[in-house]
């Protein structure tokens, strides 16, 4: 069996050593991420989904908003802040910034066994996803020296399931630990709980030199993490108060954590500004963002209300996740926004798949697909062939190859059931890709805001639940909201069956 194994981690532990990375045109022309709209705009008997006339049309608005954005205008404002600072992020980012983040995390890492993250939303997903679709699937279970000397992995704060945090502290258990805790509002209920149970177990072990194991990335002046990293004097990063949660993963937010895993945050880096300055440009034919937010606001308007987003590759999946948080927070206003659905292939064509080829018509499906794995993998020949496959090894067709069919195949098929679809073409996994992939994914869903005429860039959805949970917490200052939550569930009758 012919397997190839390829990573992303920076193998340099060297803490002066830096990294910069400066991509020339044959590296940019080779991961070029497509987005193939044949099955939005095919006339295929009659199947045409949106025509490039309704392209045409809507594209002046959608350069109008990249105007808006650009000029820094728009309804962009939370707490009279312009939320758009995620937008200049990566021109204005500079390479001493990234070398200290690195020599910091570097050094974090060598005195640890294991790494635990905690935070939740915007605080989590993008360092998940991203060390998920840069590290090998079972990375924590690998012997420290193939994982190039990093330690393992884990996230806290993200639910509150007793269960599930237990577990997780039986694991580290007897592990050295470091831990980055990061909120920027520095109250989130789950958060605080995770950070005040491991800072416990980091004080019970190492006393007045816990400090050390620990690094808070929050707002630069106010909420209650920022007090403690006051009065206990923790190693600290800032979360930028013109960027939002969901939009901070290459702010210290993400960054932190991606160094302490190893990747090489250079060029994680050079993949946003990459696709920045294509996404800058007013040529609406050539500007993937435009055309991705045109056709997600055009099905929507047909009746799309769901977006299936499936990918072939499990490490890719995880940016599905991350998709499910940064679409439906920001679009998910005034009743409007899709909801999306991440989903792996083959599995889900095994379940959801059934619903996306015959049910109701309510589905824009968007596969992104990864074009080349870290591995290749051929099938074996057997003699016997009582499976029938020998067909493939004859015909030189690889694992590699029929992974590629599962977006394919479905592609296919699922337009003519009557689902339109788009695919988004990931070269392969790396730190340059995933960085070009979040910045198109940031740009789109801010025209989508701005199309659908509100503000991409709060969450009072999100505000809400956490304001009744400090209410039913009896959270000191929350007495007039635990009133009004208490005489409204008075009215109500409850039944249970
Ligand atoms: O995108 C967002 O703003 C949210 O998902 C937040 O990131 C999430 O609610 C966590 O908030 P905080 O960082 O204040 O703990």
């Amino acid at each position: 069996m012919n397997v190839t194994l390829k990573n992303h981690i920076n193998t340099d532990m060297d803490k002066t050593k830096k990294n910069n990375f400066h991509p020339d045109e044959m590296f940019i022309n080779d991961n070029k991420i497509n987005i193939d709209i044949s099955y939005i705009i095919n006339p295929i008997e009659e199947k045409t989904f949106i025509t490039t006339d309704e392209l045409e049309q809507i594209s002046s608005t959608v350069i109008e908003k990249n105007r808006m954005l650009k000029n820094g205008e728009g309804d962009c404002l939370d707490n009279d802040i312009p939320m758009l600072g995620w937008l200049t992020l990566p021109e204005e980012i500079t390479e001493k910034h990234l070398d200290e983040i690195v020599n910091t995390a570097n050094e974090f890492a060598s005195n640890i066994d294991a790494f635990v993250s905690l935070g939740i939303g915007g605080s989590y997903l993008g360092i998940e996803a991203t060390i998920k679709a840069l590290t090998h699937t079972y990375s924590n279970k690998l012997h420290r020296d193939n994982r190039n000397d990093r330690p393992e992995i884990y996230f806290l704060g993200q639910n509150t399931d007793p269960d599930f945090i237990k577990d997780t502290l039986d694991i580290l258990d007897g592990k050295k630990i470091g831990i980055n805790v990061i909120s920027k509002s520095g109250t989130t209920t789950e958060t605080a709980i995770a950070f005040r149970l491991l800072r416990k177990i980091l004080e019970e072990k190492h006393g007045e030199t816990a400090r050390d194991f620990i690094v808070a990335t929050t707002d630069k002046s106010k909420g209650a993490l920022r007090s403690l990293v006051e009065q206990k004097g923790y190693k600290s990063f800032i979360v930028p108060n013109n960027i939002g949660g969901r939009f901070s993963v290459l702010s210290d937010v993400g960054l932190f954590g991606l160094a302490v895993a190893g990747i090489d945050i250079h060029e994680f880096t050079a993949g946003f500004r990459h696709m920045k300055q294509l996404t800058d440009n007013d040529d609406f034919w050539n500007n993937p963002a435009m055309i991705h937010a045109a056709i997600r606001h055009l099905s929507y308007q047909k009746g799309k209300k769901i977006e299936v987003v499936a990918t072939n590759s499990s490490s890719i999946y995880q940016l599905t996740r991350w998709m499910e948080q940064i679409f439906p927070e920001s679009e998910g206003h005034n009743g409007f926004g899709m909801w999306v659905s991440p989903s792996m292939y083959s599995e889900k064509l095994h379940a959801n798949g059934q619903m996306v080829q015959d049910g109701e018509r309510n589905i824009l499906e968007t596969f992104i697909k990864l074009k080349e794995s870290n591995n290749y993998l051929q099938i074996p020949h057997d003699q016997e062939n009582l499976d029938g496959l020998n067909y493939l090894p004859e015909n030189d067709l690889s694992m590699n190859f029929i992974n590629q069919l599962v977006v394919d195949g479905p592609a296919f098929a699922h337009f003519n059931g009557g689902t339109p679809n788009m695919t988004i073409e990931i070269p392969r996994r790396s730190p340059f890709n995933i960085g070009q992939f979040y910045f198109l994914m940031e740009r789109s869903v801010a025209f989508s805001g701005y199309l659908a005429k509100h503000n991409p860039f709060i969450q009072p959805g999100v505000e809400s639940y956490k304001k009744a949970m400090f209410a039913l917490a009896g959270k000191p200052g929350s007495e007039k909201d635990a009133l009004k939550i208490n005489n409204e569930l008075k009215k109500m009758i409850k039944k249970i069956i």
